[in-house]
């Protein structure tokens, strides 16, 4: 699909953004391994939900969607069977790395599976500390397809260093902790997303999350420890999910550069370990007014106003590159249409998502006429208040698809996005709200 984007309009409006894509994965994998029937409303339905909730099927968990509602019904984790053929988790790296977990407390062989992009994600990260725990499981050189054979349960509870920061390798041991002798700990160089922490807080587990100094480097480490239940039965989950701050990303810089612009976003999630953009984007001078916060299920939300503004160059670097860990894309093209020159260093994780969004993101600017330079940990671009305009591919990144979109409302000339069928992975709504709001897309299939 080729996304064409005519600048030259203003978005106006209100939107209501679909369901938080981490907390739809968690939701729904809890609500798996739970016995009895839950419910999740504002479900976030797109491609790598599906994926989660298909890998569940093949697990034997009943689910159904109503619109964005889900409801499933599960036996709980003991209940669940092992899959007769590998287990699809698409491009999906939050379902594959989550369900190893949670497979490996489960003591449940399987296979899992995906894309051959899921395939060159780094898996070893997750491998490495489920084998110290006692998990059966092996890569394909550090990648999928993993494989997990039947292991003895409970597992061993480990003390464990993350070398990246990184919710998904820190979920996936906390579910597999759920299954061990005694009490896990996990320590993380930065404050990734501490979502399942709080969904397993809520339902009765002992979690602390605390920031310590390492004594010998004198390091800052971000310290998780989960103490197992004596038995390991999980409750139904019953949720209404807040809006997807990574998807409200996009639209939030779309207002700012777009000149005119003045639109409302509501019921956005603002968990503090989601939020670092906003504290960039406000640094860099954006009219951003939060209103109505409040708490839903244990998840700070609230309401986003933005206005046109004009922004200046920054530093992005340390703790904040992890709490705006997916908001790259949509950052470069603020940064882009800055003032000033931005940098961001001691981001290399970025190499390792979707896409290698430094390299990527560097290419397809460039293209658009954006004075940008790549270094091996992240970037620098040299605001110019705006781009040119032209084509651009979206390397099968769903996010890259939508922030060269979002240049293409405030360029001087028309952006093509090719690829832009990625769009569907995490915010299928994406082109028809931008439109809503007045931007000028066509899409040809
Ligand atoms: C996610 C964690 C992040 C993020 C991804 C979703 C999660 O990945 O980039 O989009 O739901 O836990 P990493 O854990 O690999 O940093």
């Amino acid at each position: 699909m080729i996304l064409t984007i005519t600048p030259g309009t203003s978005l106006r409006g209100e939107v209501h953004l679909p369901g938080d894509k981490s907390l739809s994965h968690r939701a729904a994998l809890l609500a798996g391994l739970g016995e009895g029937d839950s419910r999740i409303t504002n479900f976030l339905v797109s491609g790598v939900t599906r994926a989660m909730l298909d890998a569940l099927s093949d697990l034997g968990v009943v689910w159904g969607l109503q619109g964005t509602t889900l409801e499933v019904r599960s036996a709980g984790i003991r209940g669940l069977r092992s899959p007769s053929t590998p287990v699809d988790c698409s491009n999906s790296a939050t379902t594959l790395r989550l369900l190893a977990g949670a497979l490996a407390a489960g003591g449940i062989p399987a296979v899992l599976d995906g894309t051959d992009g899921l395939r060159r994600r780094p898996m070893q990260r997750i491998v490495d500390p489920l084998q110290q725990m006692g998990a059966d499981i092996n890569s394909r050189e550090g990648c999928a397809p993993l494989v997990l054979k039947k292991s003895t349960i409970p597992l061993r509870a480990i003390d464990h260093t993350l070398h990246v920061a990184s919710a998904q390798v820190k979920t996936c041991l906390l579910l597999a902790a759920l299954a061990a002798d005694g009490a896990t700990i996990l320590r993380e160089p930065g404050p990734s997303r501490d979502h399942t922490e709080r969904m397993l807080r809520s339902m009765g587990y002992e979690i602390i999350s605390q920031q310590v100094e390492e004594t010998e480097s004198s390091a800052r480490v971000y310290l998780t420890r989960l103490n197992p239940p004596d038995e390991l039965h999980l409750p139904p989950v019953n949720m209404k999910l807040p809006g997807d701050f990574s998807a409200a990303a996009f639209l939030i810089v779309a207002a700012l550069v777009t000149p005119g612009s003045e639109i409302t976003l509501h019921s956005v999630g603002l968990n503090p370990t989601r939020t670092g953009l906003l504290d960039v984007l406000l640094a860099m001078g954006a009219d951003i007014q939060v209103s109505d916060r409040g708490e839903q299920y244990g998840e700070p939300v609230g309401s986003l106003h933005v206005r046109h503004s004009a922004l200046s160059g920054t530093l992005v670097e340390g703790p904040l590159v992890v709490r705006m860990i997916d908001e790259f894309p949509a950052f470069a093209v603020a940064a882009a249409h800055a003032r000033g020159l931005t940098v961001v260093r001691q981001a290399t994780e970025l190499r390792y998502k979707e896409s290698d969004r430094i390299t990527a993101l560097c290419t397809e600017l460039g293209k658009l006429g954006a004075a940008v330079q790549e270094s091996p940990d992240g970037f620098t671009i040299q605001g110019q208040g705006g781009t040119a305009g032209g084509q651009v591919a979206a390397h099968g990144d769903h996010r890259l698809a939508m922030a060269l979109a979002v240049a293409g409302l405030a360029s001087r000339k028309a952006v093509r996005v090719q690829g832009a069928e990625m769009v569907a992975e995490s915010f299928p709504d994406f082109v028809s709200t931008l439109a809503r709001l007045g931007g000028k897309l066509q899409v040809e299939v």
